[in-house]
């Protein structure tokens, strides 16, 4: 067994010791950190990548559930039913992740960011198609801990569109909660695929908006991250995990190289004035600060990354993109995403590959599925999400506390898909077949290869 194979096992124990609940499960409301952030953002707006076969990826995101506002050689641009514009964009060129833009409340805070943030744009009319598509305004810049490209856009604006379903309306089993009219049918609601052809594949659900991007950095880096998300945007801690010690060296399973690095990381950025003050966080949901007006469980989340399969040749492990989350209506559109992309993958051999899922987070309490897009890079669907105000305050939880099965209120396994899936693209099986090339595009962060496309992006005129 070679090293890296080592590692991920160990991991697996890791996840699996956390499935056996041993421990507390400390949680309750504590206070948020005394931050005063330079703005506040209000929602993610988009998700960016770069890949060589556009026609390839038309299909994956079609599959998806994403409808595209507008294609042409070198791009594709897509929407969800709602939402402020494009929330998906799929660029010509090397396969890569390229980074996430945020929705701000207003036009003052992309100038306070323009004046606080090295290198960042002067606040501009997004120009172009992108401008056309949903008018608008941004500033960009790269981000100092990871280099991604980061956006803050404001003002943009599309019409919502209307599903092709009706809204479901779900029998519950007990006379008290039978919510659909009695004789008026399930099947006749729409719920089937439109032209009723009874083909293996149900087709795709409407994706209503982009949910939350999700992060996986380095430990180290990932304190750095938080940091700079929070005092640059207001994220809030909604649920996060602390690593307490092993309780000898062989006689607790949680990794230990692990627990050393984090250690060394020193204390996160979130728990002054906490119980937890002075330690480490594993991973970590933020919110957006909306004040008392709710907002989803996590629209930013960072996930400590030991993963070695995400280090770039000669280089140290490199942030990745975890997945980008969309909702959808609910738990039919759940499972007909994921019956669409299995049996595309089964049927026409399309390079789509399950990630984890189909299940029920116990943090945040969406249904989830997380499916590898046709490099890697992993999309979820997710629905019936836990909605949050300020007042909430943060709950910090203790890893090996999460149990009976700390990562779902039910689902698969981790043996069966789970978490380590969701570290980053060369956590899909078909990474191995890319050619070197590709492989070091999709993990390395550095953006030479994209250069002239980032550019492009990030014109203000
Ligand atoms: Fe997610």
């Amino acid at each position: 067994m070679d090293e890296k194979e080592k590692l991920v096992d160990r991991d697996l124990h890791l996840f699996e010791a956390i499935n056996e609940g041993k421990g507390e499960h400390l949680e309750g409301s504590e206070s948020l950190p005394p931050i005063e952030p330079l703005t506040k953002a209000w929602d993610v707006a988009y998700v960016r990548f770069s890949v060589p076969d556009l026609n390839l990826y038309e299909d994956w995101v079609k599959d998806f559930g994403l409808k595209i506002m507008y294609k042409d050689e070198n791009v594709i641009y897509s929407r969800g039913l709602e939402g402020d514009g494009f929330c998906h964009v799929a660029h010509r060129g090397p396969a890569k992740f390229l980074g996430f833009a945020l929705q701000m409340k207003s036009e003052k805070d992309l100038k306070v960011l323009e004046e606080n943030i090295d290198g960042c744009t002067e606040v501009h009319e997004i120009p172009g198609i992108e401008g056309s598509l949903c008018g608008g305004k941004r500033v960009s810049f790269i981000d100092p801990v990871c280099g991604f490209l980061v956006e803050a856009v404001s003002g943009r604006s599309v019409e919502v569109l209307t599903s092709a379903r009706d809204r479901l309306e779900y029998n519950y089993g007990n006379k008290n909660f039978y919510k659909r009219d009695p004789n008026k049918l399930q099947d006749t609601s729409g719920n089937r695929e439109a032209d009723g052809s009874n083909t293996v594949y149900p087709g795709p659900p409407d994706v209503i908006k982009i949910g939350h991007v999700v992060l996986a950095a380095p430990v180290g880096d990932h304190h750095k991250l938080m940091k700079f998300m929070i005092e640059t945007f207001g994220f809030l801690p909604t649920d996060s995990v602390i690593f307490e010690a092993p309780k000898s060296a062989e006689g607790h399973a949680i990794n230990p190289e692990m627990f050393n690095k984090l250690k060394e990381a020193g204390p996160s950025p979130l728990y002054e004035g906490t119980f937890a003050e002075g330690s480490p966080t594993y991973a970590c949901f933020f919110r957006c600060d909306r004040g008392e007006t709710p907002t989803d469980h996590h629209t930013f989340f960072i996930l400590s990354n030991m993963d070695p399969r995400m280090a770039p040749k000669g280089k140290g492990i490199q942030t990745q993109l975890s997945h980008a989350s969309f909702e959808v209506s609910n738990l039919d559109d759940v499972w007909r995403g994921h019956m669409q992309l299995k049996n595309k993958a089964e049927f026409e051999e399309k390079r789509y590959e399950i990630a984890w899922g189909v299940g029920r987070h116990v943090l945040g309490s969406h249904i989830y599925d997380y499916w590898h897009d046709p490099y890697g890079h992993v999309h979820e669907h997710m629905s019936d999400g836990d909605r949050i105000t300020r007042s909430f305050g943060q709950r910090i939880h203790s890893i090996s506390g999460l149990g009976p099965n700390g990562h779902n209120q039910w689902g698969p396994t981790v043996k069966e898909s789970g978490i380590r899936n969701l570290d980053g693209p060369a956590a899909a099986t078909f990474y191995e077949k890319f050619d070197e090339e590709t492989q070091q595009s999709l993990v390395n962060r550095d953006l030479s290869n994209v250069k002239q496309l980032v550019e492009d992006i990030r014109a203000t005129d």
